[in-house]
This record gives C-alpha cells, structure tokens and sequence, in this order.
C-alpha cells in the first residue's frame, strides 16, 4: 500500500485535528486583550433604517444593548438591562426625550442619566449616583455606530478619503449575521487567491456573478498600508494590464472596487464598489454590514447589483444550492466557530492573511502597554488615504514579457509604491 511508503499518504489517524484557537486575538469581551483593542474603534451596531417606534435590541462585544432615536432625533445606545431592577429595556418606551423603562418607568436620557424616576422619594439624590450604561453614537451611511471604549478618549470618526467621492453616492445594505468569529470573516478581504477559485464556482456552474476576468489566475502582491492591510492582483488581460486591489482597513473595515470588473478599460483608478464593516457579536459570531457606493451613471440596475453583490454571503439559501454554490459564508462560517490557525497550513499565497494577524496582534498589544493602536485617530487630519482600486494600463507599461510573472510582479510593487505618493482616490476627485 502507497500509505506504508509515503509518510504523507493517508494521513487521517496521525494528522492533528483539534487544537485551541488563538485566544489572544480573538477573544472580544470586555476586559480580554483583543475585546479591549476592538472597543477602540467604532462598531456598527443597526441601520437607522431599523430605528422605528420600539428599541431595537442588538449584542456587541459580547455586550446586550439596545438602539433607539428619541423623538427628538438624538440616537441612543444603551445596556439592555436597566439599572433599576434589570428589565429589558428592549420593551422599553420611546418617548420625546429619552427611553422609559416599562416595568417601573426610570426615563434615561442617550447619556444614560436619569431623566424622570416617577414615584420615587430619593429620585434627587439617586439620579446624582446612578445611571444607566451608555456608549457616544455616530451615525453615518445610514448606519448607527458606537463607541463602547474609555470615554476619556474617543476617536474620530473615520471618514475615508472614499466615502466623500464626487458623483459616487453610498447606499446602506443589509446586515448579515455569520456564526463565526471575526477575525475569519475580516481575513477573507486580503485573501485575494480564494476571488478566483470560490467566486469563479458560479461561473463554471452556469451562474453569472463575478466577470468572467476573475478567472485568469493573478499574481499577488501584499503590502501594509497606512490604513491597513492591502493585496494587489495582477493579470494581463488581452491588450490590458489590469492591478486589483482591496484594502483592510483598521481591524473590521474593508472595501473592495467592483466586482463586475473586466479590466479591459484602461483607467488610473476605479470608484470603490463596497466598504463592508464587521461588528464582532461575541466570540463567535460576526455581523456584517454593507456599504454600497454607487456611481451616478452606474449601469446594471441596482436591484440585480445588489443580489450579486450580496449573494453567498449568508445561509438564507437551502443547504443543497450552497453545497452546489457555495459562497464566502459557507467557506467562512465552516472553518468553525472560531478557526483554528495551529491546525492550518498556509501557502505563500496566504501572506495577506499573515499581515493582518500580525495587524490585529500589534493593535492589541498596543492597547496591552497604553498606546493607541493604528487606526485609532483623535482628528480627522490624522485619517490616512486608501489604497484600495483598480488600475489598468496597456500591456505595453510592461517593461518585459507580459506573460512572465516577474514581470508583473515587479509591476504590481510600482503601482504599490505610486500608490503611497499619489493615492488612487486623489484621481476622482
Ligand atoms: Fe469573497
């Protein structure tokens, strides 16, 4: 037998196949290292399209809390239990300023002081020592964010030079809750090897979804950024070169340029296409929410758009079709609860997967020692560019021989460092 000759071969008994997961950078609840780095950031938590007339109960960082706007417009995220006898203020009131308890009527303004203790002797002196737990909210895109970190210093909030674009506009999307840690979810963005083989599965399968360009096998270049974490992927395509790429930024964000992209039509830069921000839930669970950045002339309808741009990403569809066409979900969300990295073996197109660990690992360890991790900004002018588009020249740019992969490479890591000198977002503007 070929096993007794190969110690390689038939490995089922000896292969290690359970392990711990990493702990240290995956953990999100309060008082662990990576849940004290991430409450450093703003988190997603709902879309304000969401908000209506009751509260809208939500978990973050392992935290229960619920989002509500008040009637006088001001965005509230408090803890789930009130401070008074730990009712659920998810059945709370909404009133014109504030949250009333339902079960003994506490008002808590969106600060968390106590607005009306009806009935209550002491409500002097009790609303100078109590107060319900409360997180600053900010709101943009459409989405509500809150700030769950010391509240001697709260960050900026971010706005990226691709959020401002002229003539891009940004439409909310949808959140999708996946039942797996973050971090797995998060390391897909700077995995640009898994866009052309599990992207490419619908179209081999008779389905349309990514451009059929995708399938021409790249070569990768990764790269820090001052951002975050980006990959650059390159391929000749007929008369172009086209260099792709997409950006992690800070822990939890990432954008993407389209992905109906051909690559066919030379261009300096492409509009970003998707910012995808991941609310770690708790340890293992992630919800995600999309961004949609729309051009004023964009031309495939915007109702297909988005059922391409979104499909695959949840378990909303019967087990056999994602058997047959499996999606980022599937490949995600199988990896287990919280993925194991002892018991993987990565290749050296995993190198994007490699950065950003080590991205997350310095930010909590920044965190540890009292420094403020990378992508933890005070003011707006500190907001570093993006790198994250598409450019694509004609082949002839190319020094050598377009079909040399050293070549490309040495293409790609050019554009890398143009990109640091004049960022792909300054030509849309
Ligand atoms: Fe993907």
């Amino acid at each position: 037998m070929k096993g007794h000759d190969t110690p390689l071969a038939y490995r089922g008994y000896t292969a290690k196949q359970q392990a711990e997961p990493d702990n240290y950078l995956c953990r999100v609840g309060r008082g662990t290292p990576g849940g004290e780095y991430l409450r450093r950031f703003w988190q997603p938590l709902a879309y304000e399209s969401e908000l209506g007339r009751v509260p809208l109960r939500v978990r973050a960082l392992g935290e229960d809390l619920v989002v509500f706007r008040d009637g006088s417009g001001q965005t509230g995220v408090l803890h789930l239990h009130c401070c008074h006898r730990n009712s659920s203020l998810e059945y709370a009131m909404i009133e014109a300023r504030g949250l009333r308890c339902c079960y003994h009527g506490r008002l808590f303004d969106v600060d968390g002081t106590i607005i009306d203790m009806p009935g209550e002797p002491a409500a002097d002196r009790l609303r100078q020592t109590v107060s319900q737990g409360a997180y600053p909210v900010h709101c943009f895109g459409g989405i509500v964010f809150a700030y769950m970190g010391p509240p001697d210093r709260i960050p900026v909030f971010p706005m990226y030079d691709r959020f401002t674009l002229p003539g891009v506009s940004t439409v909310p999307g949808i959140r999708f809750k996946q039942d797996c840690n973050w971090i797995q979810i998060k390391e897909n963005t700077v995995d640009p090897h898994h866009t052309h083989v599990l992207h490419v599965i619908p179209q081999l399968r008779g389905m349309e979804h990514f451009a059929p360009e995708f399938g021409e096998f790249p070569v990768f270049t990764f790269t820090e950024t001052a951002a975050g974490v980006a990959y650059l992927a390159s391929r000749c395509v007929g008369e172009t070169v086209w260099v792709r790429s997409a950006e992690t930024i800070g822990p939890h964000l990432h954008t993407i340029s389209s992905i109906f992209e051909t690559g066919r039509q030379c261009k300096p830069a492409s509009a970003p296409f998707m910012t995808i921000w991941a609310l770690p839930v708790d340890d293992d669970h992630t919800m995600s929410f999309y961004l949609s950045h729309v051009l004023a002339d964009e031309a495939m309808p915007f109702a297909k758009r988005r059922y391409l741009e979104v499909f695959g990403q949840n378990d909303d569809r019967p087990y056999p079709d994602r058997q047959w066409l499996p999606g980022d979900h599937d490949a995600q969300v199988s990896q287990g609860s919280i993925n194991v990295h002892q018991t993987e073996h990565l290749g050296s197109n995993d190198r994007g997967v490699t950065l950003f660990r080590r991205y997350v690992r310095r930010g909590i360890e920044a965190v540890a020692q009292g420094r403020d991790p990378q992508g933890f900004y005070l003011t707006q002018s500190e907001v570093p560019p993006t790198v994250a588009s598409d450019r694509v020249v004609p082949i002839t740019v190319l020094p050598g021989d377009p079909t040399n992969r050293e070549t490309l490479l040495a293409y790609a890591e050019q554009v890398a460092r143009e990109y640091v000198n004049e960022p792909p977002m300054s030509f849309l503007i």
